[in-house]
């Protein structure tokens, strides 16, 4: 009993937190998972009672994310891994004129990361070890049109992880970032655009739950997404601008 992992899974109660939560139970870990919605955390604990512990959290709260910590660590006394999922997604037109909605998806998903690490990380420089997670994605990796702001948080939550990386290299905590290309989830079925290499929320949790064992910084997937978006981080802006005005160019007439 005393040498079980917890896990923190924040938006533990769909897609890829729902699956991840999953695995990492099969494997004998107790994992908190915590979301606005409690009813969707419920279907995500009927999977195992006994290890699958809710929690109604809104990350953007750091009063919220301290109660929550604060159970969490009276109930287990230490976190071995925290896997900072929770996102929101708003894509479309950059519109500046709507500050709340890009106001709440920078509130999400960059200040609630940093909303639970103040907790989590303070208790893991206590306990003198654990393992941060943080899901970003390729949408991050340069400027695309019409990915809202979510593009801009996701660019610095890996900017974020490799900075914290560097920082924490000394220690015994270890931070991953991952990228992962288009997933079957709630946050996808708004796309109404075609998802090249579209996998199922399983296939994902698997590969993440492979990456977090296998200590390597980066867990990227599916490669024959991300061979080609990592290509186009390192062109010039001359020729990235290029290729991009012609990819759009093709698209239009393929909608005309
Ligand atoms: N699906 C993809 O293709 C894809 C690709 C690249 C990266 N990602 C990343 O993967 C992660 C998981 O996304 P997903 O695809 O599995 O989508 P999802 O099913 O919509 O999961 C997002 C979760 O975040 C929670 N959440 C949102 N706002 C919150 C808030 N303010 N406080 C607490 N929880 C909040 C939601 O729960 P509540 O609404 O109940 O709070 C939900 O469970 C995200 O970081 C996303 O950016 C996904």
């Amino acid at each position: 009993m005393k040498n079980k992992k917890v896990a923190w899974i924040t938006g533990g109660g769909t897609g890829i937190g729902s699956e991840l939560t999953k695995r990492l139970v099969a494997k004998g870990w107790d994992v908190i998972i915590s979301g606005r919605r409690i009813k969707k955390l419920k279907e995500v604990q009927n999977f195992k009672k006994s290890n699958i512990h809710v929690y109604s959290l809104d990350i953007t709260s750091e009063k919220e994310c301290n109660l929550v910590f604060n159970k969490i660590k009276s109930l287990f006394k230490k976190i071995d891994l925290i896997v900072l999922n929770a996102a929101s997604y708003n894509p479309g037109h950059l519109n500046f004129e709507k500050t709340d909605s890009i106001k709440n998806v920078i509130n999400t998903n960059l200040m609630g990361q940093v909303n639970c690490l103040k907790y989590a990380l303070s208790q893991m420089k206590i306990q003198g070890f654990g393992q941060i997670v943080f899901i970003s994605s390729p949408a991050g990796f340069r400027g695309l049109p019409n990915s809202g702001i979510y593009g801009v948080t996701k660019s610095a939550l890996t900017f974020l992880a490799e900075s914290l990386y560097l920082e924490l290299r000394s220690t015994n905590i270890f931070v991953q970032v991952v990228h992962p290309g288009f997933v079957k989830t709630p946050m996808t079925d708004k796309n109404e655009f075609f998802m090249p290499f579209l996998m199922s929320p399983e296939e994902a949790a698997r590969r993440i739950f492979n990456g977090i064992f296998s200590k390597k910084f980066e867990i990227s997937f599916p490669k024959r997404l991300i061979i080609p978006m990592k290509f186009l981080k390192i062109l010039p802006n001359s020729l990235y601008f290029f290729l991009m005005k012609q990819f759009l160019k093709n698209i239009k007439k393929q909608y005309e």
